[in-house]
């Protein structure tokens, strides 16, 4: 359709028709549903009439598949007088029936093509089962690991996460919404800064200055912006004292005027209404009011708009052309997604059953939980030896709770336990031997008395352990972020034995790693890895690949450090400043400034050897940009990859500026004993920070360039911003 066919169906429609447009309702709502009439739970409370139903603009959860999506849109149309058809929309997070491991872990990977492929790949499973729009890439910065939400960012860096931001959209979006259908639009979310809640505690107050939302927290999203991410879903919190999904200055000042996003901006699951308890609205009106004032599109899940809006635009009070704008939005996408010639899209049955979790699918999960995950100490017994007897103990020994949150139409049964991934890889069965040793949060004696069996019969014990996938995730926040006590006082037992144990964990946040740190031999990061994860696992414990994965974000040394991040202010008193006194500095007396892991960490059964780092000059201006080069030799005897980094610190800015800050990386692929000069280059645009003003530009005057394999063990250049 052109713009002046929407524009005429616009007028066509009726006020209420254009009101419910607006809105958002679950699958149940909807006839052809398989849930059908099932409004239970925090459905209960919505109270939403046959017309406005009929003329609902899209549906929330579309999870039945291509019949499912194809039997409600029939249904729909058939009622609907205008015959709009309905957009549906869905979280599809990390995969849609292939599980790939959890954003998190994706960070990790710093591998931007196999994120793309991901999306790419989601996007085809989703699109062909009747999804049009997936509620993601979630590019909330992160650096309170209590925060259970973490898992469903890239992590801790501004600069990562918007190179992430962009894969995950080109990924799902592909080049032509209208033609391949098996792509869909994206959203991004959740806007902005809902991943700085204090003390790491879900929906909390998010406090913060201007400066350090647009510096740190602002730039993934307009990342994604900038790639064409078609919507933008709103943040719980508030966002300086006003909950976002009110917030004329950021949703209207802001996301609209001063970025230009003419996309739909949908509210978060219930955040029109929630407005209340925020305390900025008395009344389901009033939450209205502000929302569509805000520009908010399309409410989630509540019902203010269509119970309060008509009534506010017949007495004048909300311009009706406020109305028509978030209308002519959503008919736009519609459109842009070829909806009016084709409402079914790509949704198609034969090819859903072909296509969804295919072989191609699963091995392109488990390559990229191989990339994801990250070894953080190694002594020396990896990679196991396959004659080695193996004792696998602990709760995810066997177990299908691999897929991590946000992964409703994964399957755990098709999921590849990490005992069956062992297996797969051994000449015998007779080698490895399973015990839970107890269960997540829970255990018995006569689990750990089976454990303590198997490991003494063992040459070596495999510990799987971690967190269950309900303890991260939306609402999945945790005070204490060491494994379960249980979990520790297993691994205390095994210990005891003074066997080698190699520890592989489970779990969606950075962890504090007290009692399994020192008990381990070595230690594998595998998060949640996806429906290939036993087998990705299997791949790298025996060697058949090589880690290669680096911390997306930092590891505390315990929680009271939280939030710590590698990209901090230095302090008036910083430690280990030549005149520090030692007591009246920047410091904990009990626990050391720094993280146990750094960002940017991550070991290999490799080594690679720095040396060289050279700057192709000490002066540079804002035309000639400056090289940085080093060499990187693959000193150890196996293939492997590794993720060169480059970071800058500003000596002296005009407000304080980071220690360091990521600017560009580098991914080689080595084989023994092979070298390779990596090269970034430098330029004044890389130096721009926000001034007092907020102004965005650079200072001349000194900088120094930091390059090596993570954000501590770096080898430091100095150089100069000069005038021309
Ligand atoms: C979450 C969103 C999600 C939405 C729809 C909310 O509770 O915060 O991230 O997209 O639900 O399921």
């Amino acid at each position: 359709m052109n713009s002046q066919k929407l524009t005429s169906l616009l007028n066509e429609m009726t006020l209420d028709e254009k009101i419910a447009q607006l809105l958002q309702l679950a699958t149940p709502f909807f006839e052809g549903s398989k849930d059908e009439g099932q409004i239970t739970g925090p459905l209960a409370s919505m109270n939403i009439s046959d017309e406005n139903i009929i003329n609902t603009g899209s549906v929330l959860g579309a999870s039945g598949g291509a019949k499912e999506a194809i039997n409600i849109q029939k249904a729909h149309l058939k009622k609907n007088r205008l015959g709009i058809p309905l957009l549906f929309m869905a979280d599809v997070i990390h995969g849609y029936k292939t599980i790939f491991p959890v954003p998190l872990a994706i960070g990790c990977s710093w591998d931007l093509d196999k994120a793309q492929q991901s999306a790419e790949i989601a996007a085809k499973e989703a699109a062909v089962a009747g999804v049009h729009v997936t509620f993601s890439p979630m590019v909330d910065l992160v650096r309170d690991p209590r925060w259970g939400r973490v898992m469903e960012s890239t992590g801790e860096d501004p600069f990562l996460n918007g190179e992430f931001a962009k894969a995950f959209v080109r990924g799902f979006q592909g080049k032509d919404l209208k033609h391949n259908t098996d792509s869909v639009a994206a959203c991004v979310k959740h806007f902005a800064a809902y991943g700085a809640a204090e003390g790491g505690r879900d929906y909390n107050t998010v406090n913060m200055s201007e400066r350090q939302l647009r510096e740190s927290y602002l730039p993934a999203y307009k990342a994604a912006l900038d790639e064409g991410c078609e919507m933008v879903m709103t943040a719980f919190n508030t966002v300086d004292g006003i909950p976002a999904t009110g917030n004329v200055k950021l949703m209207r000042d802001l996301l609209r005027e001063e970025w230009g996003f003419d996309g739909v901006l949908i509210s978060d699951w219930g955040a029109v209404k929630e407005m209340i308890p925020h305390g900025v609205a008395e009344d389901e009106a009033e939450a209205a009011y502000k929302a569509i004032q805000a520009g908010v599109d399309i409410e989630m899940m509540t019902s203010c708009y269509v119970d309060h809006l008509k009534k506010q635009v017949e007495s004048g009070k909300v311009e009706e052309k406020l109305i028509d704008e978030s209308v002519m939005r959503i008919l736009t996408l519609k459109d842009k997604l070829g909806l009016f010639e084709n409402p079914f899209r790509g949704a198609d049955e034969a090819l859903e059953n072909e296509l969804v979790m295919s072989e191609d699918h699963r091995q392109a999960a488990r390559e990229l939980a191989v990339k994801s995950s990250v070894l953080l100490k190694n002594n020396g017994v990896l990679p196991i030896n396959r004659e080695k007897k193996i004792a696998l103990v602990g709760p995810f020994a066997q177990s299908g709770d691999v897929l991590g949150p946000w992964s409703f139409l994964g399957s755990k049964e098709k999921a590849v336990q990490l005992y069956d991934g062992l297996l797969a890889k051994m000449n015998s069965s007779l080698l490895l031997t399973a015990a839970k040793g107890c269960e997540i949060e829970t255990g018995t004696e006569e689990q750990l008395a089976e454990a303590v069996k198997a490991a003494k019969e063992a040459d070596l014990i495999v510990l799987a352990l971690g967190e269950a996938s309900e303890m991260s995730g939306e609402a999945g926040c945790r005070a204490d972020i060491r494994l379960p006590q249980i979990q520790l006082e297993l691994a205390a037992k095994m210990k005891e034995l003074d066997k080698p144990i190699v520890a592989v964990l489970f779990n969606g946040r950075p962890l504090d790693l007290h009692g399994i740190w020192e008990e381990s031999d070595a230690i594998l990061e595998a998060w949640y890895p996806g429906t290939e994860g036993g087998n990705a696992i299997g791949d790298i414990l025996f060697g058949d690949a090589n880690p290669s994965g680096k911390l997306a974000m930092s590891f505390p040394h315990s929680v009271g450090q939280v939030p710590v991040y590698y990209n901090h202010f230095n302090t008036g008193r910083p430690q280990g400043a030549p005149d520090a006194q030692e007591r009246y500095v920047s410091q904990y007396l009990d626990i050391p400034n720094e993280p146990l892991l750094p960002f940017g960490y991550g070991l290999s059964y490799t080594s690679f050897a720095y040396s060289n780092e050279t700057l192709s000059d000490v002066t540079m201006t804002a035309t000639k940009p400056l090289t940085v080069s080093v060499e990187v030799q693959n000193s150890g005897s196996m293939a492997g990859e590794e993720i060169v980094q480059l970071y800058i610190r500003d000596i002296s800015g005009e407000v304080v500026r980071p220690m360091k800050e990521l600017k560009s990386f580098k991914k080689l692929s080595l084989q023994p004993g092979e070298k390779a000069t990596v090269e970034f280059e430098i330029t004044e645009e890389m130096l721009r920070y926000h001034h007092a003003d907020l102004s965005f530009k650079s200072d001349i005057g000194k900088f120094i360039a930091f390059v090596g394999p993570n954000s501590r063990d770096t080898v430091e250049m100095a150089f100069e911003l000069v005038n021309e």
